[in-house]
């Protein structure tokens, strides 16, 4: 079959990947999706069981890092475009070795941009869309939002090794006209989310009766986007976005981390049966973050007024999908907290 286009997608296999993936390969099937993916602790194929079999969709297990299986891949599929996922995500793991966040976030980046260049010269009727966050901004105060003209002050080794890579993605448009595009989004949740971040391990710590860790007083705030929404995003940026130009990506969804834990809670206790105040009894206050940002919070009025797009649900009904999604799959969670990621849990979470 002749496809029109040839997209590799990079973290495929990951929390958003994966729903970014699932929809590319359903809603294009003109289009051979082509997901590479190094399958670290975060990356599970069984996120894409549903679409594995799909005539437009290709598995390759490698390392953004390594050149030359990228210059085979490239090669093999005569990719036409790049979605560019593939990262090391935790704030706290990059805390604890932030080695790893250079490696596959800037040094995995840059080799990418590489291969694409090499493989495209010239030729200008490609796109390679990176993925990025709104961490790369800093940290807010109580008012103003992040526009995509605030300027970067990243603070973590994570946000750090991310707005390195967006640097170098805007660098080979400048210097070498390669064809980028950009998106920064805010915090995601929803099915598929590994349970270390904030949202799922709350989820599976409530239903496990295991303690809720706040960290510090919880007043943090983050702005929550369903990521079916972000993944409508990417596929709108992706088509409809302007070469070299970055869109910020989010819904205005601005929480405490203790208010969210709190609303958690009382939607868990209904949908278990439990008694009203049950679930909020486990909430544990712990160390805080080292340097943790206080707020963020996205202005996405570029990608509304530009492309059009429009979160579709609220938080109430994403929340409420994302919570029955983990009760009805709670192996999903056993499987993928099983072996090593047993140790960091208890030294991050447990033992702090
Ligand atoms: P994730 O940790 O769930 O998934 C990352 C995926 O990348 C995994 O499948 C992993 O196996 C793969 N990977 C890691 N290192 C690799 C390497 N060296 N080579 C190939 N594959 C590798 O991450 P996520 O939350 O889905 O985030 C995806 C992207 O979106 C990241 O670039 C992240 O910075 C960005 N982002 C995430 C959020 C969020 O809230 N999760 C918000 C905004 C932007
Ligand atoms: P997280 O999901 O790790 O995302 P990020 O740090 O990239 O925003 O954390 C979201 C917020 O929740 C952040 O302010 C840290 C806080 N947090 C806790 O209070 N307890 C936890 O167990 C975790 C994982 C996060």
């Amino acid at each position: 079959m002749n496809f029109s286009k040839h997209i590799l997608v990079t973290g495929g296999a990951g929390f958003i990947g994966s729903h970014v993936v699932r929809r590319l390969v359903r809603n294009y099937p003109n289009y051979l999706i082509v997901n590479l993916d190094k399958l670290t602790y975060a990356g599970n194929l069984e996120n894409l069981n549903d679409v594995a079999a799909a005539p437009n969709y290709r598995f390759e297990r490698a390392d953004i890092c390594d050149a030359a299986a990228l210059q085979r891949i490239f090669d093999a599929h005569q990719i036409t475009d790049v979605i560019h996922l593939a990262a090391e995500s935790h704030v706290d793991r990059s805390i604890e070795g932030p080695m790893e966040f250079v490696m596959t976030n800037v040094v995995g980046t840059v080799q990418l941009l590489q291969a694409a260049r090499a493989s495209w010269g010239n030729e200008t009727n490609h796109v390679f869309h990176h993925v990025s966050t709104d961490e790369v901004y800093g940290s807010l105060g109580d008012t103003g939002l992040f526009e995509e003209s605030t300027a970067y002050d990243p603070r973590s080794p994570y946000s750090a090794s991310k707005a390195s890579s967006d640097h170098f993605v805007r660098a080979y448009y400048h210097t070498y006209g390669l064809p980028i595009k950009m998106s920064n989004c805010s915090n995601n949740y929803g099915s598929h989310h590994f349970p270390e971040k904030l949202i799922p391990l709350m989820i599976h710590n409530i239903i496990e009766n295991k303690p809720l860790p706040i960290y510090g007083k919880g007043d943090n705030i983050r702005d929550w986007l369903w990521v079916e929404d972000h993944a409508s995003a990417i596929d709108a940026i992706f088509h409809n976005g302007r070469i070299g130009e970055s869109y910020n990506v989010g819904g205005l969804n601005e929480w405490t981390n203790l208010e969210l834990v709190h609303y958690l809670c009382r939607c868990m206790d209904d949908k278990l049966g439990r008694t009203a105040g049950t679930s909020a009894e486990l909430i544990t206050y712990v160390t805080d973050r080292a340097g943790h940002d206080k707020r963020y919070a996205i202005d996405a009025c570029k990608l509304s007024t530009e492309i059009g797009w429009q979160p579709s649900v609220t938080f109430e009904e994403g929340l409420s999908k994302t919570i029955d999604w983990y009760l009805a799959n709670q192996d999903w969670v056993s499987k993928v907290t099983s072996g090593a990621y047993q140790e960091y849990y208890e030294k991050m979470y447990i033992g702090r």
